[in-house]
Protein backbone atom coordinates (compact mmCIF):
# COMPACT_ATOMS: atom_id res chain seq x y z
CA UNK A 1 0.00 0.00 0.00
CA UNK A 2 1.30 3.74 -1.04
CA UNK A 3 0.61 7.20 -0.24
CA UNK A 4 -0.63 9.42 -2.89
CA UNK A 5 -1.18 12.91 -3.22
CA UNK A 6 -4.67 13.00 -4.26
CA UNK A 7 -4.65 16.53 -4.95
CA UNK A 8 -3.41 20.24 -4.22
CA UNK A 9 -3.95 23.57 -3.97
CA UNK A 10 -3.03 27.08 -2.79
CA UNK A 11 -3.66 30.80 -1.24
CA UNK A 12 -1.37 33.49 -2.37
CA UNK A 13 -2.98 37.01 -0.93
CA UNK A 14 -3.56 39.57 -3.13
CA UNK A 15 -1.33 42.31 -2.30
CA UNK A 16 2.02 42.27 -4.31
CA UNK A 17 5.35 43.82 -3.06
CA UNK A 18 7.90 44.48 -5.67
CA UNK A 19 11.38 44.73 -5.42
CA UNK A 20 11.03 48.52 -6.45
CA UNK A 21 8.50 49.01 -3.68
CA UNK A 22 11.04 47.56 -0.99
CA UNK A 23 14.29 50.38 -2.87
CA UNK A 24 11.33 52.94 -1.26
CA UNK A 25 11.48 51.13 1.92
CA UNK A 26 14.95 50.46 2.47
CA UNK A 27 18.78 50.79 1.67
CA UNK A 28 18.18 48.42 -1.44
CA UNK A 29 17.85 47.70 -5.08
CA UNK A 30 16.20 45.46 -7.35
CA UNK A 31 19.86 44.78 -8.67
CA UNK A 32 20.37 43.63 -5.51
CA UNK A 33 18.08 41.58 -4.68
CA UNK A 34 17.40 39.90 -8.15
CA UNK A 35 21.11 38.84 -8.37
CA UNK A 36 21.72 37.96 -5.17
CA UNK A 37 18.35 35.96 -4.84
CA UNK A 38 16.19 35.52 -7.48
CA UNK A 39 13.34 37.23 -5.92
CA UNK A 40 11.61 39.78 -8.04
CA UNK A 41 8.31 40.31 -5.99
CA UNK A 42 6.34 38.47 -2.93
CA UNK A 43 3.05 38.63 -1.75
CA UNK A 44 2.02 40.52 1.92
CA UNK A 45 -0.80 39.30 3.63
CA UNK A 46 -2.56 42.69 4.62
CA UNK A 47 -6.37 41.52 4.41
CA UNK A 48 -6.44 37.83 5.04
CA UNK A 49 -5.36 36.06 8.31
CA UNK A 50 -3.25 33.28 8.72
CA UNK A 51 -6.68 30.34 9.00
CA UNK A 52 -8.17 32.08 5.68
CA UNK A 53 -5.23 31.62 4.11
CA UNK A 54 -5.21 27.93 5.13
CA UNK A 55 -8.59 27.49 4.30
CA UNK A 56 -8.11 29.06 0.57
CA UNK A 57 -5.63 26.61 -0.23
CA UNK A 58 -7.32 23.56 1.60
CA UNK A 59 -10.21 24.19 -0.01
CA UNK A 60 -8.84 23.96 -3.44
CA UNK A 61 -6.90 20.74 -2.66
CA UNK A 62 -9.74 18.62 -1.05
CA UNK A 63 -11.61 19.97 -4.23
CA UNK A 64 -9.43 18.54 -6.55
CA UNK A 65 -9.06 15.67 -4.79
CA UNK A 66 -12.57 14.68 -4.65
CA UNK A 67 -12.39 14.57 -0.93
CA UNK A 68 -15.05 15.85 1.72
CA UNK A 69 -13.62 17.27 4.87
CA UNK A 70 -15.99 15.49 6.99
CA UNK A 71 -13.60 11.92 5.38
CA UNK A 72 -10.02 13.42 6.84
CA UNK A 73 -8.58 11.41 9.89
CA UNK A 74 -5.90 14.04 10.23
CA UNK A 75 -5.67 17.64 9.72
CA UNK A 76 -1.71 18.88 9.73
CA UNK A 77 -0.57 22.63 9.50
CA UNK A 78 3.35 23.23 9.28
CA UNK A 79 3.50 27.08 10.53
CA UNK A 80 6.13 29.22 12.24
CA UNK A 81 3.60 32.21 12.09
CA UNK A 82 0.60 29.84 13.80
CA UNK A 83 -2.34 32.35 14.47
CA UNK A 84 -2.65 31.96 17.93
CA UNK A 85 -0.30 31.17 20.80
CA UNK A 86 -2.92 28.15 20.91
CA UNK A 87 -5.32 26.51 19.88
CA UNK A 88 -3.12 25.24 17.21
CA UNK A 89 -3.59 26.64 13.49
CA UNK A 90 -4.86 23.13 13.15
CA UNK A 91 -7.15 23.09 15.12
CA UNK A 92 -8.75 26.82 13.95
CA UNK A 93 -8.50 25.17 10.25
CA UNK A 94 -10.36 22.18 11.36
CA UNK A 95 -13.69 24.27 12.84
CA UNK A 96 -13.42 26.78 9.47
CA UNK A 97 -13.27 23.53 7.25
CA UNK A 98 -16.15 20.96 9.38
CA UNK A 99 -13.33 17.96 9.33
CA UNK A 100 -15.39 17.00 12.96
CA UNK A 101 -14.45 13.17 12.20
CA UNK A 102 -10.34 13.68 12.62
CA UNK A 103 -7.47 15.54 14.80
CA UNK A 104 -5.35 18.44 14.01
CA UNK A 105 -1.72 19.54 15.28
CA UNK A 106 0.71 21.67 13.92
CA UNK A 107 3.84 21.62 13.34
CA UNK A 108 7.13 23.23 14.08
CA UNK A 109 9.80 22.84 11.72
CA UNK A 110 10.14 26.24 10.32
CA UNK A 111 11.06 25.87 6.41
CA UNK A 112 11.13 22.10 6.49
CA UNK A 113 7.45 21.54 8.36
CA UNK A 114 6.24 20.38 5.26
CA UNK A 115 8.86 17.96 4.88
CA UNK A 116 8.35 16.96 8.17
CA UNK A 117 4.63 16.66 7.65
CA UNK A 118 4.88 14.83 4.51
CA UNK A 119 7.35 11.68 6.60
CA UNK A 120 4.22 12.06 9.37
CA UNK A 121 1.42 11.33 7.04
CA UNK A 122 3.03 9.23 5.14
CA UNK A 123 3.93 6.74 8.55
CA UNK A 124 -0.35 7.85 9.77
CA UNK A 125 -1.21 6.17 6.10
CA UNK A 126 1.11 3.07 6.20
CA UNK A 127 0.71 2.46 10.08
CA UNK A 128 -3.25 1.98 9.06
CA UNK A 129 -4.37 4.85 11.84
CA UNK A 130 -5.65 7.21 8.93
CA UNK A 131 -6.91 6.89 5.40
CA UNK A 132 -7.18 10.27 4.33
CA UNK A 133 -4.86 13.39 5.66
CA UNK A 134 -5.05 16.81 4.67
CA UNK A 135 -1.53 18.90 5.04
CA UNK A 136 -0.94 22.45 4.76
CA UNK A 137 2.21 24.56 4.71
CA UNK A 138 0.75 28.51 5.61
CA UNK A 139 2.96 31.71 6.41
CA UNK A 140 2.25 35.04 7.08
CA UNK A 141 5.81 36.30 7.59
CA UNK A 142 5.34 39.69 6.94
CA UNK A 143 3.95 39.94 10.71
CA UNK A 144 7.30 38.76 11.83
CA UNK A 145 9.57 40.69 9.67
CA UNK A 146 11.20 44.02 10.17
CA UNK A 147 11.03 46.41 7.97
CA UNK A 148 13.76 48.06 8.32
CA UNK A 149 16.56 45.21 8.47
CA UNK A 150 17.69 44.90 4.43
CA UNK A 151 19.32 42.06 5.11
CA UNK A 152 16.13 40.17 5.32
CA UNK A 153 12.88 42.24 4.88
CA UNK A 154 13.25 41.64 0.86
CA UNK A 155 13.54 37.65 1.86
CA UNK A 156 10.15 36.74 2.55
CA UNK A 157 6.58 36.39 1.92
CA UNK A 158 3.45 35.11 2.45
CA UNK A 159 1.51 32.69 1.66
CA UNK A 160 -0.64 28.91 1.91
CA UNK A 161 0.10 25.43 -0.20
CA UNK A 162 -2.07 22.36 1.01
CA UNK A 163 -2.03 18.87 -0.04
CA UNK A 164 -4.77 16.03 0.21
CA UNK A 165 -2.71 12.43 0.93
CA UNK A 166 -4.59 9.14 0.47
CA UNK A 167 -3.97 5.37 -0.17
CA UNK A 168 -2.57 4.80 -3.35
CA UNK A 169 -4.65 2.29 -5.75
CA UNK A 170 -1.07 2.44 -7.97
CA UNK A 171 2.42 2.82 -8.19
CA UNK A 172 1.81 6.31 -6.35
CA UNK A 173 4.04 6.69 -3.28
CA UNK A 174 6.49 8.29 -1.12
CA UNK A 175 8.99 5.77 -1.72
CA UNK A 176 11.66 7.54 1.30
CA UNK A 177 12.04 10.48 3.37
CA UNK A 178 14.38 11.69 5.97
CA UNK A 179 13.86 14.52 8.62
CA UNK A 180 17.04 15.99 10.51
CA UNK A 181 17.69 18.44 13.20
CA UNK A 182 20.39 20.32 14.91
CA UNK A 183 19.35 22.42 18.00
CA UNK A 184 22.82 23.20 18.61
CA UNK A 185 22.83 25.74 15.27
CA UNK A 186 19.43 27.45 16.63
CA UNK A 187 20.84 30.54 16.42
CA UNK A 188 21.94 31.31 13.06
CA UNK A 189 17.71 31.59 12.09
CA UNK A 190 15.23 32.18 14.56
CA UNK A 191 12.58 34.66 16.00
CA UNK A 192 12.36 35.45 19.60
CA UNK A 193 8.66 35.06 21.62
CA UNK A 194 7.34 38.75 20.19
CA UNK A 195 10.51 39.56 17.90
CA UNK A 196 11.57 40.30 14.02
CA UNK A 197 13.22 37.21 12.13
CA UNK A 198 17.09 36.98 12.96
CA UNK A 199 19.38 35.04 10.43
CA UNK A 200 23.38 34.56 9.33
CA UNK A 201 22.54 34.63 5.88
CA UNK A 202 26.19 33.37 4.50
CA UNK A 203 26.55 30.84 7.28
CA UNK A 204 23.04 29.47 6.77
CA UNK A 205 23.74 29.61 2.74
CA UNK A 206 26.81 26.93 2.72
CA UNK A 207 25.03 24.94 5.87
CA UNK A 208 21.44 25.06 3.27
CA UNK A 209 23.27 23.39 0.20
CA UNK A 210 25.59 21.07 1.96
CA UNK A 211 22.75 19.52 4.45
CA UNK A 212 20.31 19.17 1.50
CA UNK A 213 22.47 17.65 -0.56
CA UNK A 214 23.23 14.92 2.29
CA UNK A 215 19.55 14.72 2.91
CA UNK A 216 18.73 14.23 -0.70
CA UNK A 217 21.54 11.77 -1.17
CA UNK A 218 19.98 9.75 1.57
CA UNK A 219 16.17 9.11 0.31
CA UNK A 220 17.72 8.19 -3.08
CA UNK A 221 20.32 5.74 -1.56
CA UNK A 222 17.33 3.92 0.27
CA UNK A 223 14.89 3.98 -2.57
CA UNK A 224 17.99 2.55 -5.39
CA UNK A 225 17.05 5.70 -7.42
CA UNK A 226 19.91 7.73 -9.23
CA UNK A 227 20.15 11.29 -9.83
CA UNK A 228 19.56 10.91 -13.42
CA UNK A 229 16.06 8.86 -13.07
CA UNK A 230 14.49 12.16 -11.42
CA UNK A 231 12.07 14.09 -13.17
CA UNK A 232 11.97 17.14 -10.96
CA UNK A 233 13.04 18.55 -8.06
CA UNK A 234 10.81 21.21 -5.82
CA UNK A 235 13.36 22.71 -3.71
CA UNK A 236 12.51 25.12 -1.03
CA UNK A 237 12.22 28.35 -2.29
CA UNK A 238 15.04 30.50 -0.18
CA UNK A 239 17.43 31.31 -2.41
CA UNK A 240 18.07 30.90 -6.16
CA UNK A 241 21.79 30.58 -5.68
CA UNK A 242 21.67 27.77 -3.17
CA UNK A 243 18.90 25.63 -5.62
CA UNK A 244 21.24 26.08 -8.71
CA UNK A 245 24.30 24.56 -5.87
CA UNK A 246 22.52 22.15 -4.96
CA UNK A 247 21.10 21.09 -8.72
CA UNK A 248 25.28 21.32 -9.08
CA UNK A 249 26.15 18.87 -6.32
CA UNK A 250 23.38 16.33 -7.04
CA UNK A 251 24.34 16.27 -10.68
CA UNK A 252 21.16 16.96 -11.96
CA UNK A 253 20.39 19.71 -14.55
CA UNK A 254 18.91 22.87 -13.47
CA UNK A 255 16.45 22.83 -15.57
CA UNK A 256 15.11 20.07 -13.51
CA UNK A 257 14.62 22.13 -10.52
CA UNK A 258 10.98 24.24 -10.10
CA UNK A 259 11.72 27.70 -9.27
CA UNK A 260 8.73 30.22 -8.30
CA UNK A 261 10.82 32.22 -5.72
CA UNK A 262 10.98 35.26 -8.19
CA UNK A 263 7.29 35.50 -7.47
CA UNK A 264 6.71 34.43 -3.67
CA UNK A 265 10.13 34.83 -2.33
CA UNK A 266 10.83 32.22 0.39
CA UNK A 267 7.43 31.17 1.87
CA UNK A 268 8.50 28.72 4.63
CA UNK A 269 6.76 25.79 4.93
CA UNK A 270 4.43 27.17 2.26
CA UNK A 271 6.74 27.48 -0.22
CA UNK A 272 6.87 23.74 -1.28
CA UNK A 273 3.27 22.58 -1.59
CA UNK A 274 2.75 26.03 -3.37
CA UNK A 275 5.20 24.99 -5.69
CA UNK A 276 4.38 21.37 -5.97
CA UNK A 277 0.74 22.81 -6.71
CA UNK A 278 2.38 25.25 -9.72
CA UNK A 279 4.42 22.54 -10.90
CA UNK A 280 1.04 19.87 -11.44
CA UNK A 281 -1.14 22.89 -13.13
CA UNK A 282 1.66 23.66 -15.18
CA UNK A 283 2.13 20.05 -16.28
CA UNK A 284 5.74 20.15 -15.31
CA UNK A 285 4.52 17.50 -13.07
CA UNK A 286 3.05 14.05 -14.75
CA UNK A 287 1.44 10.86 -12.90
CA UNK A 288 4.69 8.43 -12.52
CA UNK A 289 7.14 11.10 -11.94
CA UNK A 290 10.02 10.39 -9.73
CA UNK A 291 9.97 14.21 -7.74
CA UNK A 292 12.56 14.73 -5.35
CA UNK A 293 11.42 17.57 -2.39
CA UNK A 294 13.97 18.84 -0.19
CA UNK A 295 14.02 21.68 2.30
CA UNK A 296 16.12 23.37 5.40
CA UNK A 297 15.08 25.93 7.92
CA UNK A 298 15.45 27.32 11.17
CA UNK A 299 15.84 24.82 14.32
CA UNK A 300 17.88 23.97 12.54
CA UNK A 301 15.71 21.70 10.38
CA UNK A 302 16.37 19.79 6.97
CA UNK A 303 15.12 16.57 4.94
CA UNK A 304 13.78 15.21 1.89
CA UNK A 305 11.58 13.26 0.58
CA UNK A 306 11.19 11.19 -2.75
CA UNK A 307 7.66 10.29 -4.01
CA UNK A 308 6.40 8.53 -7.43
CA UNK A 309 3.62 11.07 -7.98
O1 LIG B 1 14.56 29.53 4.53
C1 LIG B 1 15.61 29.23 5.40
C2 LIG B 1 16.84 29.12 4.69
N1 LIG B 1 17.34 30.45 4.33
C3 LIG B 1 18.44 30.52 3.67
O2 LIG B 1 18.98 29.48 3.36
C4 LIG B 1 19.06 31.87 3.35
C5 LIG B 1 20.51 31.69 3.12
N2 LIG B 1 21.25 32.89 2.85
C6 LIG B 1 21.11 33.64 1.73
O3 LIG B 1 20.26 33.36 0.90
C7 LIG B 1 22.07 34.78 1.49
O4 LIG B 1 23.13 34.71 2.41
C8 LIG B 1 21.40 36.19 1.58
C9 LIG B 1 20.50 36.40 0.39
C10 LIG B 1 20.62 36.30 2.86
C11 LIG B 1 22.48 37.27 1.55
O5 LIG B 1 23.28 37.14 0.38
P1 LIG B 1 24.88 37.17 0.51
O6 LIG B 1 25.40 37.08 -0.87
O7 LIG B 1 25.26 36.08 1.48
O8 LIG B 1 25.14 38.61 1.05
P2 LIG B 1 25.86 39.04 2.42
O9 LIG B 1 24.97 38.78 3.58
O10 LIG B 1 27.21 38.49 2.43
O11 LIG B 1 25.94 40.62 2.20
C12 LIG B 1 26.73 41.19 1.14
C13 LIG B 1 26.56 42.68 1.17
C14 LIG B 1 26.77 43.30 2.55
O12 LIG B 1 27.43 44.54 2.38
P3 LIG B 1 29.02 44.65 2.63
O13 LIG B 1 29.25 44.21 4.04
O14 LIG B 1 29.64 43.74 1.61
O15 LIG B 1 29.29 46.11 2.38
C15 LIG B 1 25.37 43.56 3.04
O16 LIG B 1 25.30 44.62 3.96
O17 LIG B 1 25.23 43.04 0.78
C16 LIG B 1 24.66 43.92 1.75
N3 LIG B 1 23.23 43.70 1.78
C17 LIG B 1 22.37 44.34 0.96
N4 LIG B 1 22.57 45.28 0.01
C18 LIG B 1 21.49 45.73 -0.66
C19 LIG B 1 22.53 42.84 2.56
N5 LIG B 1 21.22 42.93 2.26
C20 LIG B 1 21.10 43.85 1.28
C21 LIG B 1 20.02 44.35 0.54
N6 LIG B 1 20.25 45.29 -0.41
N7 LIG B 1 18.74 43.94 0.75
Amino acid sequence: MGTKIAGTGVYLPKEVLTNFDLEKMVDTSDEWITTRTGIKERRVAKEESVVEMAKGASLEALENAKVDPEDLDVVLVATLTPEKKFPSTGCLLQAELGAKKGYAFDISAACSGFIYALEVADGLLKSGKAKKILIVGVEKLSEIVDWTDRSTCVLFGDGAGAVVLEKSEDESDILASRMFSDGSLWDILYAEKCGYIKMKGRELFKVAVRNMEDACRKVLEEAGVSPDEIDLVIPHQANVRIINALMEKLGIPKDKAFVNIDRYGNTSAASIPIALHEAIQEGRLRRGDLVLMTAMGGGLTWGATLLRY
